[in-house]
């Protein structure tokens, strides 16, 4: 990437932003400063339900549990101004990214994709939503958001 080029900015879409896409917000935030990549990263919800609120007690738990503190985030809503700011949008299932395309201003200049697309073997697949399990599916969903991560910096570093 040459020097004068935008910082790749990405973001990630779940339907609250509490569960699902914070954690996945948390695993490329210590991918990066691991690989010294200085990125824009931020996560966002297609629902307004959870505005204001720190992430779900069980994604903090599981985030604790590998080292991160994500309590001080904090849920927002996708807005238009998203799909020019960021160069990359990650949507966390299909219906959130057929609501994002739905949502997409005419002059949004965002890529939009399905995260596990990222990831060999996973490609196509939604990260299932934890929201009504227990805390096992939380760790799912962080081996899923974190192998994406991985896979994110892999394609950055080439
Ligand atoms: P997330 O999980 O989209 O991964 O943040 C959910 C959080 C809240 C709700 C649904 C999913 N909810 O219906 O309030």
């Amino acid at each position: 990437m040459s020097r004068t080029a935008p910082l790749p900015a990405i973001l990630f879409v779940c339907l609250g932003n509490i569960c699902r896409s914070p954690l996945a917000e948390a695993a490329l935030r210590a991918r990066a400063v691991a690989a010294g990549l200085e990125l824009d990263i931020d996560s966002a919800g297609t629902g307004d339900w959870h505005v204001g609120e720190p992430p779900d007690r069980r994604a903090r738990a599981t985030a604790r549990r590998h080292g991160i503190d994500i309590s001080g985030y904090r849920g927002r809503q996708v807005q238009a101004e998203d799909f020019r700011r960021f160069s990359h949008i990650f949507a966390l299932d299909h219906t959130n990214l057929s609501n994002l395309r739905r949502l997409a201003p005419a002059d949004a200049t965002a890529r939009l994709g399905l995260l596990l697309d990222m990831v060999d073997g996973l490609a196509g697949q939604a990260v299932a939503d934890p929201y009504y399990g227990g805390e096992d599916g939380f760790e799912i969903t962080w081996q899923q958001v974190d192998a994406a991560a991985a896979a994110i910096i892999d394609e950055l570093y080439r």
